[in-house]
């Protein structure tokens, strides 16, 4: 096939925030105990985290963790994973049938946070809690000293505060399987009175109201609306969740799903703005995607109930996978105006690109590279291209481009990058594109992933599906034309010479 691309620097959809390349940690399965945390590993450091995680999340370029959960953190007292380990309680977590020994909280995850070069987005219990114990905990983290929580925590070791900017008012309180389930009035109240002591025990954070738990959500678009309206003035990004499957093997209708993914974005950005309409309000709603995945390989799979940090949601991705989520962080910078935050969910072993065995190895899974690519390359401003490409039908989707493609300038240091997924499977395309004003600009390193097939995935003594380098594209006054091969991402990187 034949495509075009149109490149200009005029074409800025908004300064890419760096937050956008964030991930997640909940206490769920193995992220934690046999994932960042395992003090018996032959790599743990003193603290007892594992560095051949670490060196692979600073690989992933991470700038944002959200932290506790997720589910578990409705039911999570803060408390208990603080202090002494010896004197911390287990604790059944109702939301994944688990015990949680809390070994782990939130001082063992700033201290991680800062080795792995990353800063935690914390969430506070919504569910079974409230606004007084979320408050507590932002004046046990961030107050200096001379109250009783800072110096609690002063007490348990940890002189300096760890100055937590960002918070998520709880999590999916619009879900029957939350503990705590809420209506869109009881949670907007609640939202709004817990950021409302939450800043006024530090004036300098930032809070996230929760949106619907997906776009399938039975009240998704009127449970943001009624909660905005109620929690508005208090809060500064609404949240956005979701995870795509392949359950019935329709490759065409799966990569087509940031078809779906574009119409969420957008809707959720009219509702921010209708709330916002309806107030006279001079201020902007953003987006925080904190929770996005292919997730579905691992469901069913059998687990013991009360058990300590069993294997769950061990999805193994393949490269079909890889190929939807580059589209989805191409989608999320097509929205770079308004999406500020972004998690990709999660970070290690639970739905997850990387993976480890406990007591043993590591591997990328396929996913960690377009996430890698895009977090490492993707900065400065998002370009919206012109594309011109022959486009495909398919069971849930018409009129799907075959090509999904976006460009990041980095002004500062004279680089663009463009990203590009071909999804058709059997033809490749030859991509011309025009890179209109940025005259002197020549690639220096094109990176593709393709020639796998779609069910291939890694593991730990086969790291098969990984990118390669490519022969430099022609470059022919101004014009560039690239070969680009069938089902395939890729990465072409120019800089100014
Ligand atoms: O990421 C796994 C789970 O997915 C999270 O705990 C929850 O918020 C979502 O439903």
């Amino acid at each position: 096939m034949k495509a075009k691309i149109t490149l200009a620097k005029e074409f800025k959809v908004g300064e890419i925030d760096k937050r956008i390349y964030g991930s997640f940690i909940e206490h769920l399965g193995r992220a934690v105990y046999g994932g960042i945390y395992e003090p018996d590993h032959a790599t743990a450091d003193e603290d007892g985290f594992r560095t051949d995680v670490i060196d692979m999340v600073k690989e992933l370029n991470v700038p944002i963790v959200r932290y506790p959960g997720g589910n578990f953190v409705s039911g999570y007292n803060w408390e208990d994973g603080v202090g002494a380990v010896e004197n911390r309680p287990k604790r059944l977590d109702l939301a994944w049938g688990t015990t949680e020994p809390n070994y782990f909280g939130t001082n063992e995850f700033m201290k991680w946070c800062k080795k792995a070069n990353t800063e935690c987005m914390m969430a506070v219990n919504l569910g079974t809690r409230g606004a007084e114990e979320a408050r507590n905990l932002v004046e046990y983290v961030n107050h200096k000293d001379g109250s009783a929580w800072a110096d609690l925590r002063k007490a348990h070791g940890y002189d300096e505060p760890w100055n937590v900017k960002l918070w998520c008012l709880g999590n999916e309180m619009d879900g029957r399987w939350q503990m705590g389930a809420k209506t869109a009035t009881e949670y907007g109240r609640t939202a709004l009175e817990a950021s409302k002591l939450m800043k006024w025990t530090d004036g300098s954070i930032e809070t996230v109201l929760c949106g619907s738990s997906s776009r399938n959500s039975p009240t998704f678009g009127e449970w943001e609306a009624t909660s905005l309206d109620i929690a508005y003035d208090s809060i500064d990004y609404v949240s956005l969740h979701q995870y795509y499957g392949n359950p019935d093997d329709d490759t065409p209708s799966f990569l087509a799903r940031t078809l779906e993914l574009e119409e969420f974005i957008y809707t959720v950005i009219c509702v921010c703005d209708y709330i916002k309409a309806k107030k006279r309000s001079k201020k902007t709603i953003n987006l925080s995607f904190d929770e996005w995945n292919v997730w579905y390989h691992s469901d069913n799979a059998p687990y013991e109930r009360w058990s300590m940090a069993p294997p769950r949601l061990e999805d193994i991705y393949n490269f079909e996978d890889a190929l939807l989520v580059g589209s989805m962080l191409i989608t999320f910078l097509r929205h770079a105006d308004r999406i500020k935050i972004a998690c990709l969910a999660q970070l290690v072993n639970v739905i997850a690109p990387i993976f480890t065995k406990t007591g043993g190895g590591i591997f990328k899974q396929t996913i960690f590279y377009p996430f890698e690519h895009v977090s490492n390359f993707g900065r400065g401003v998002a370009l919206n291209p012109i594309i011109s490409c022959p486009k495909y039908d398919c069971k849930e989707f018409t009129d799907v481009p075959y090509i999904d493609s976006i460009a990041s300038y980095d002004e500062e240091n004279e680089e663009m990058t463009i990203f590009c997924v071909n999804k058709s499977m059997d033809d490749d395309a030859i991509l011309d594109i025009n890179l209109m004003d940025f005259s002197g600009y020549k690639p220096f390193e094109f990176i593709s992933m393709d020639g796998y097939d779609k069910n291939d995935v890694n593991g730990f003594d086969n790291p098969f599906v990984k990118p390669h380098k490519n022969e430099l594209p022609v470059m022919d006054s101004g014009n560039l034309t690239v070969n680009i091969k069938p089902f395939s991402w890729n990465v072409i990187r120019l800089r100014k010479s």
